[in-house]
C-alpha cells in the first residue's frame, strides 16, 4: 500500500515569538510547493495561533507538542483538545521527554490518544526504548507494550501515525541505522495489524525519530517500512528541515 510520508518538526522548548515567525516563513518559502509529503511544524503552545495564521491556506500543517485528555477543568498549566481544535491538525503524544520528565505513562498516553481522535486531531504517537532496555534485549517487549497500551480501546483511523523514537538516539547525534529502525518499525506495524487488521496495519504511517539530519534522512526514507521522520534539532534551521522534506519527497516518490 502506498503511504504518504509525514515529516514533522518538533521544536520542543525553542524559539521566541520573533524567531518562530521567522522560521515558519523561511520553511514555507522553501517547501510550500513540495508535494507527496505531509509537512508539519510543531512550535511551542504560545506560538501556535501565530504559526497557524501565518501558514493558513498553505501546504504546511501545524501540530502541538502535547495536550491534556480532559476537555476542561482545574488542571493548571494544561491545554485541552477544544483549545487546540481549529488551530492545529496534529498533536505529538507520549514523546519520551514527556514520559521521562513529566510522568507520562502508557495509561495517560492512551487517554490522550483517545481524546485527540475524538476531537478530530491527528496524533503522532511516540514509542521507543531506552538505551538500557536495548542493552537488556528488551526492545521488542517495550515497543509491543507501548504500542498496545497506547492503542487500547482506540478506534484506529486509516493512516494513523506513530513515531518510533529510540530514546538513546534523541538529541545525541547517535541515530539508529536505517536497518535497525526498519526492523523496529516492522514490529510496530505488526502490533497494529494484529488487533486492528491488515488494512489498518498497512496504512499506518510509522516515522523514525532520533538525530535525523539532512545528511542521514535518505538512509531512513529509503527503508520500506519507514514513512517519514520526527525531527528535533535539525528542524530548527530552515535549510536542514527543508532539505529533509525535499529528499523525503524525492525518495519516497520512487519507492
Ligand atoms: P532530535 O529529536 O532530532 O533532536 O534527536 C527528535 C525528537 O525528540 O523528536
Amino acid at each position: 500500500m502506498r503511504r504518504t510520508p509525514i515529516i514533522a518538526g518538533n521544536w520542543k522548548m525553542h524559539t521566541t515569538a520573533e524567531s518562530c515567525l521567522e522560521l515558519c516563513r523561511a520553511v514555507r518559502e522553501r517547501v510550500e510547493d513540495v508535494e507527496g509529503v505531509e509537512k508539519v511544524v510543531c512550535p511551542p503552545f504560545p506560538f501556535l495561533i501565530m504559526a497557524a495564521e501565518h501558514l493558513k491556506g498553505g501546504s504546511l500543517k501545524v501540530g502541538a507538542q502535547n495536550m491534556h485528555w480532559e476537555e476542561k477543568g482545574a488542571y493548571t498549566g494544561e491545554v485541552s483538545t477544544p483549545m487546540l481544535r481549529g488551530i492545529v491538525d496534529f498533536v505529538i503524544i507520549g514523546h519520551s521527554e514527556r514520559r521521562a520528565y513529566f510522568c507520562e505513562t502508557d495509561e495517560t498516553v492512551n487517554k490522550k490518544v483517545r481524546a485527540a481522535l475524538a476531537a478530530g486531531l491527528r496524533p503522532i504517537l511516540c514509542v521507543g526504548e531506552t538505551e538500557r532496555e536495548r542493552e537488556e534485549v528488551r526492545t521488542d517487549e517495550v515497543l509491543i507494550r507501548q504500542t498496545r497500551e497506547a492503542l487500547k480501546d482506540v478506534e484506529l483511523p486509516l493512516g494513523f501515525a506513530i513515531a518510533y523514537e529510540p530514546v538513546w538516539a534523541i538529541g545525541t547525534g547517535k541515530a539508529a541505522s536505517g536497518a535497525t529502525a526498519n526492523e523496529a518499525i516492522g514490529l510496530i506495524r505488526s502490533q497494529v495489524a494484529g488487533p486492528f487488521g491488515e488494512e489498518k496495519g498497512q496504512s499506518l504511517r510509522v516515522l523514525y525519530g532520533g538525530s535525523v539530519t539532512a545528511e542521514n534522512i535518505a538512509e531512513f526514507i529509503s527503508e520500506p517500512e519507514i514513512d517519514g521522520a520526527l525531527v528535533g534539532g535539525a528542524c530548527l534551521k530552515a535549510d536542514s528541515f527543508a532539505s529533509i522534506i525535499e529528499q523525503s519527497a524525492r525518495i519516497s516518490a520512487s519507492k
